[in-house]
């Protein structure tokens, strides 16, 4: 992790070739730059372990170029030189982030010691900064990731056995089931760990842009393209690149991806030159991507270059078990967020929520559970608190066996509350009531054949009762 690559931009050429030499004595490889855009321009294409630049150049000046240059590689340490009348300068500097400042004229014993201390500081700080990034993140997969069905067992085993390889993932799973979340959990547990991860959604961006995006441009490659960009694949240079919705990706892109994954080089837009990039490929989609190659929309061999580890992410409604720990982590974690004192959910809000189908997935869990907190100014939350659960009719039809009566009662009525309240007469208890009544005393009747005796034992009401409330009900018996 010591130093290799220094870049040195100077306006003054005898300064220049004074700096060149030195390094290069000791073994460092030097790139030349005369002024601080060139010098920009060749950070952006060279990874630089240290850049020592001039404070006064023309076009671009020193303290300009530290300050855009830390945007495009963060880890770049920069040293400037100034004119010792300018000490406001090298303040300045320092105070925009630069490691180390020189004033002209100076002893070359005064740069070798700055290297020396370079040096030292990038090996422990790059040490340093990896463990506890590693640390950091180790941490937070393991406590982001919910759920211990046996369905996300398969899922943690997986991530354990790819992040040691390189090996491209292909995560596939409806909406909201998480698959960002996995992608990172591999990256993070990867060894390309404190390198970028980089996501793009291939479905977000329109289609004319998404190449540029992708592979980046060279300027004047179209119009409007005034300066170089440079690409996600790029950025994501000995990290991990995120290829979301890649189901949406068209064709000719399509193919320019797969070169990628088998050469291992990219060309900008407008670019003539093979640019290497070292990326671990992470796809995902929520369409049936098999699907999408038998309608000759998806790149066979793409799909089975992709598809080397696949990982498919199982509706909630089909793991169930993990809907109750996702709702306690989303509980507490909104209300740390929010800053309210923490909430809870009462068992029949929590047996509603279990019983959903979630046809938004975790996510749509995510925000109902969101939501209600920011609502309840209670700490108990009830079936009340997630009332527009149940407006949604997925939850009746897609689950009938394993709803309780209760929720579907109440899934019904908050379905037609609206239409209830605006009738704006005083007998909604009566008349909600009578179209329980109605169907369980027809059912109970139905069951016994009729027997009224029997009927109200089972119902455990009076027999006159009964007799009362079939006559005001208007149930029709039929005997058998
Ligand atoms: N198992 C899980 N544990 C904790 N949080 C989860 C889990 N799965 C998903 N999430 C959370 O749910 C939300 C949606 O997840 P994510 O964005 O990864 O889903 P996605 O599959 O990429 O969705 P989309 O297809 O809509 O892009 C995120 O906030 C994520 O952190
Ligand atoms: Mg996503």
């Amino acid at each position: 992790m010591g130093l290799h690559r220094i870049l040195v931009a100077d306006d003054e050429e005898s300064m220049r070739w004074v700096l060149s030499k030195a390094l290069r004595k000791k073994g460092y490889t030097v790139d030349l730059a005369a002024d601080g855009n060139e010098a920009l321009r060749q950070v952006r294409e060279q990874s630089y372990d240290l850049a020592i630049v001039d404070i006064k150049m023309p076009g671009m000046t020193g303290l300009d170029f530290l300050e855009k240059a830390r945007e495009v590689r963060s880890d770049l340490l920069v040293v400037v030189m100034t004119a010792e009348a300018s000490m406001k300068n090298a303040v300045e500097a320092m105070k925009r982030g630069a490691y180390d400042y020189i004033t002209k004229p100076f002893d070359l014993e005064v740069v070798d010691a700055i290297i020396e201390k370079v040096s030292r500081a990038r090996d422990v700080s790059s040490q340093v900064s990896l463990l506890k990034q590693e640390l950091k993140d180790r941490y937070q997969v393991e406590k982001n990731i919910v759920g211990n069905s046996p369905a996300m067992q398969e899922v943690y085993k997986t991530i354990g056995k790819v992040a040691v390889s390189d090996v491209t993932v292909l995560i596939q799973g409806e909406s909201g089931t998480g698959k960002e979340l996995i992608a990172r959990a591999i990256h993070f547990n990867s060894s390309r760990l404190g390198k970028p991860f980089v996501a793009i959604n291939c479905a977000a961006i329109p289609k004319d842009l998404l190449e540029s995006e992708l592979f980046g441009s060279e300027r004047g490659a179209f119009t409007g393209a005034t300066e170089r960009k440079i690409g996600k694949f790029e950025q994501a240079h000995h990290g991990t690149i995120f290829l979301d919705e890649i189901g949406d990706m068209p064709l000719d892109l399509q193919a320019k991806i797969l070169r990628v994954l088998q050469e291992q080089e990219i060309t900008r837009i407008g670019g003539s030159q093979n640019i290497p990039v070292d990326v671990r490929v992470v796809a995902a989609t929520n369409q049936e991507l098999l699907e999408k190659v038998r309608n000759r929309e998806f790149r066979e061999d793409l799909f089975y270059r992709l598809n080397v580890v696949p990982i498919n992410l199982v509706p909630l409604r089909e793991r169930r078990d993990d809907i109750k720990p996702l709702v306690e982590y989303f509980l507490t974690r909104a209300c740390t967020e929010l800053e309210t004192p923490a909430k809870q959910c009462s068992s029949d809000a929590m047996e509603l929520l279990c019983n959903h189908s979630w046809p938004g997935n975790v996510r749509e869990l995510e925000n109902t559970i969101k939501r209600a907190v920011i609502l309840s100014g209670d700490t108990l939350l009830t079936p009340v608190d997630f009332g527009g659960l149940a407006d949604r009719h997925e939850t009746i039809h897609a689950m009938p066996q394993e709803q309780s009566l209760e929720a579907i009662v109440e899934a019904k009525l908050r379905s037609s509350m609206n239409g209830i309240e605006k009738l704006d007469r005083g007998d909604i208890y009566d008349r909600v009531l009578e179209q329980v009544e109605r169907p369980l005393i027809r059912y109970t009747l139905e069951k016994t054949r009729g027997n009224q005796v029997r009927a109200a034992d089972i119902l455990g009401i009076n027999r006159n009762t009964l007799r009362k409330k079939i006559s005001e009900l208007g149930i029709q018996i039929k005997k058998d």
